[in-house]
């Protein structure tokens, strides 16, 4: 990939003189002129089908067409930058032969959903080795939120002096100034910045309003990539250099988003694809020479399950074309693998997707060769491969499913983050409850799939920020849209968006709305800035609430035969005999920050002696159940006979979300994790949780019992009878 030549603009900005199908190359600025701000045409990639106009991708045909981050600029600033720092620690690490992982791990728990299994992170950047066995390539940088220098910490392991290559897999305004710092560190000249179309705008936006950026980009060759484009490291003469394919896997959260995969090591650098939040007091122990062999399943299963809900499942038709672009192959690299047992679920799921998306343009991939995949967060997947590729075949699949009878869009655009966080969170809701999300980043939708969202949908959902006391034009665009859809305006809705101190935009997008006589399922949420964890908890209580109207209404549909269906369930002997199965009536109370839980709960079981332990069972789309993670507290209350009834009174009310359940009720603390005590309980119980088991609808939590008060020792234990096991 040789860049090729560059000539200026008369404003000073460099672009291609030359360019290859599917790539051009540009190269910073010499010294005195400034990067341009919006890319020339000639050096925008030529278009994909999908990207063209009505296209799949395709940028909203309106008047006006600037970024978001254009349509901020034309107002007064004033956003105070982010800056938070949480506390880090940076090792090197080898991942595979010749790769090595500059690993920032954190373990403070950050506000945003996917956060909640409160596992911490880690951002890894790969080191790809050159020729002469010094560092020739990175990939990808992490964020700045973390208070670890990056460009020293690759400083130090010698990189600096030797990196010829640089390449960004996904791209955050969080990430700019590291990978500004780096850039500005690295002594090689002509250094190579390797990233795709949507990075190279937001690079480009930013470049133009921030001048450390700019001069740090300048005599950097850039190298946009897409489909198909390919980097070989190692110049001729120094022996046989790697080879680094392309494979962009967008999604509406990233849209910049692509995988890398290099044939000689059968190494697929997956970006956010399999990733997992997870930095537990250890992971990061493995020493240079000796990759930790323990990261199987049982010990982050969980936390990949749990960041394929927050981020993928939200996205599930990308996914699925994600994979099938990747068509990953772990048997072809590793003995004993199973591929029929893995390929099947894929195929199944590419049928589907055929189904599901009109106009799908790029089909399935010949398979891909992986021994290992190197994500941008958790643990390299190497022991765990068949079965996490499998299991995302059959995760997405069973979203894709979902999808078919029924869903919710969420649109949305957000300049900074803040609103795609509460679009993030109310999906997270929604997805729990069984109800599949259809998201759509305004910003890079088309207008016809925009239309094709809302003929399907069963509820939408709009988040907007509020930039120039506006709603951006794509919002304003699409709200236009929204309110000519036959579908739309039959189907429960609801608006979100974050503002700094005006937030004019759900204000407008609400009147709108209301105005033509669209019906809210929940009150609009406005978010000023950042979303804090109570936000967050709103955001995905209001998500559930939507999904278990949308599905009361299926349920209303098909009950003449699930009628018939639970007669004959009634009669039968297994209903009736699981219902003689008894527990006692508690209230499960839990804390997180701010935000307050609670349930009733009746499939309560003493489960060990030693250490003294129970578990309850929850359903999965409890609001409550997000508070529950491993490690996290909760309290059961034991209710008393006699005075349960006003508490199940209380408790079986509809809430709003995140409404206070003990609104006029006297409640306590309890000492340590600050959740309600109920002073007319019989006994009350202060637990960790310590395990969760998947058990079909539910989840089965474990926890071991911290400490415990009996408040009433003449009261009895309220015992739940029950007449049939298919209801509480
Ligand atoms: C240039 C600029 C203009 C803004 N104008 C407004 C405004 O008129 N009213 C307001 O409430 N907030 C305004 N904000 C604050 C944003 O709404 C706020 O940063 C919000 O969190 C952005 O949401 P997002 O991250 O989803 O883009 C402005 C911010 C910027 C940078």
């Amino acid at each position: 990939m040789q860049p090729v030549a560059v000539t200026s603009t008369p404003g000073g900005c460099p672009v291609a003189a030359g360019k290859r199908a599917g790539r051009q190359t540009a190269q910073a600025a010499g010294a005195g002129s400034k990067f341009c701000h919006t890319l020339p045409a000639s050096l925008r990639a030529p278009l994909s089908r999908a990207e063209r106009p009505g296209g799949r991708n395709s940028r909203l045909v309106v008047a006006n067409t600037a970024s978001l981050e254009a349509q901020a600029q034309q107002a007064p600033p004033g956003t105070p930058a982010p800056k938070t720092k949480y506390a880090a620690s940076a090792e090197v690490v080898m991942a595979a032969p010749g790769v090595d992982i500059l690993r920032v791990a954190c373990t403070a728990r950050l506000p945003e959903v996917e956060f909640n299994l409160r596992r911490g992170t880690t951002t890894n950047s790969y080191l790809l080795k050159g020729a002469g066995g010094v560092y020739e390539a990175l990939i990808d940088v992490p964020s700045r939120v973390f208070d670890v220098d990056f460009a020293a910490q690759l400083s130090a392991c010698g990189a600096t002096d030797t990196l010829r290559h640089v390449i960004i897999t996904r791209l955050t305004p969080e990430r700019l100034p590291v990978l500004a710092a780096v850039l500005r560190t690295c002594r090689q000249r002509g250094i190579q910045l390797s990233l795709t179309n949507p990075a190279l705008q937001l690079l480009n936006d930013r470049a133009a309003a921030d001048e450390t950026l700019a001069q740090a980009l300048k005599g950097v060759q850039i190298e946009v990539v897409g489909r198909g484009s390919e980097l070989r490291l190692s110049a001729k003469g120094q022996g046989k250099g790697r080879s680094l394919r392309f494979i962009p896997i967008p999604t509406p959260r990233w849209p910049d988003l692509t995988a890398v995969y290099s044939e000689e090591d059968k190494l697929l650098f997956s970006s956010n694809l399999f990733s997992a939040h997870a930095a537990p007091p250890g992971t990061a122990g493995g020493t240079r020479n000796a990759p930790r062999a323990d990261w199987g399943w049982s010990e982050y299963g969980e936390d990949w399950k749990y960041y394929f809900d927050c981020m993928l499942a939200p996205a599930a038709r990308q996914t699925a074309a994600a994979l099938d672009k990747l068509n990953i192959n772990a048997s072809q690299a590793r003995a004993g693998g199973t591929v029929s047992k893995m390929l099947a679920p894929l195929r199944r799921l590419a049928d589907l997707v055929t189904e599901l998306t009109m106009g799908a343009d790029d089909g399935v991939a010949e398979p891909l060769a992986v021994a290992a995949i190197a994500p941008m967060h958790g643990p390299i997947v190497r022991q765990s491969l068949t079965e996490l590729v499998g299991r995302y075949g059959d995760w997405t699949t069973a979203q894709l499913k979902a999808a078919a009878s029924g869903s919710v869009a969420v649109l949305y655009a957000s300049a900074y983050g803040n609103t795609a966080s509460l679009a993030q969170a109310i999906s997270h809701g929604i997805t729990k409850a069984g109800v599949a999300v259809d998201t759509l980043n305004l910003e890079a939708a088309g207008l016809d799939e925009l239309e094709r969202a809302l003929d399907r949908c069963s509820g939408f959902l709009l988040g907007s920020p509020t930039l120039g006391g506006h709603m951006p034009t794509q919002v304003q665009t699409a709200l236009g849209t929204i309110i000519r859809n036959a579908n739309a305006r039959q189907v429960p809705c609801s608006v979100f968006g974050s503002f700094g101190w005006s937030g004019e935009a759900v204000d407008m997008m609400e009147k709108r709305l209301k105005d033509a006589g669209f019906r809210f399922a929940f009150d609009p949420v406005r978010c000023k800035f950042k979303p804090t964890p109570a936000t967050l908890q709103l955001c995905e209580e209001s998500g559930l609430d939507l999904a278990q109207e949308i599905k009361r209404a299926q349920k209303r549909k098909e009950r003449m035969a699930a009628e018939k269906l639970s007669v004959a369930e009634t009669g039968s002997g297994r209903a009736l005999a699981l219902g003689r199965v008894l527990g006692s009536l508690c209230v499960l109370t839990a804390k997180d920050g701010d935000a307050q839980g609670a349930m009733l709960a009746s499939w309560v079981s003493q489960a060990s002696f030693d250490p003294p332990g129970l578990t309850v069972a929850v359903k999965r789309d409890r609001a409550v159940e997000s508070m529950l993670p491993v490690g996290a507290q909760f309290v059961l209350n034991v209710l008393a006979e006699g005075k349960d009834r006003p508490i199940m009174k209380q408790l079986l009310k509809p809430f709003k979300p995140a409404e206070d359940r003990f609104a006029g009720m006297q409640v306590q603390e309890a000492e340590s994790s600050g959740a309600v005590v109920l002073p007319d309980a019989a006994a009350y119980i202060e637990c960790t949780v310590s395990q969760r088991m998947e058990a079909g609808d539910h989840y089965i939590v474990y926890a071991t019992v911290d400490t415990g008060k009996v408040l009433d020792n003449d009261a009895q234990s309220v015992v739940h009878y029950r007449k049939i096991g298919t209801s509480y």
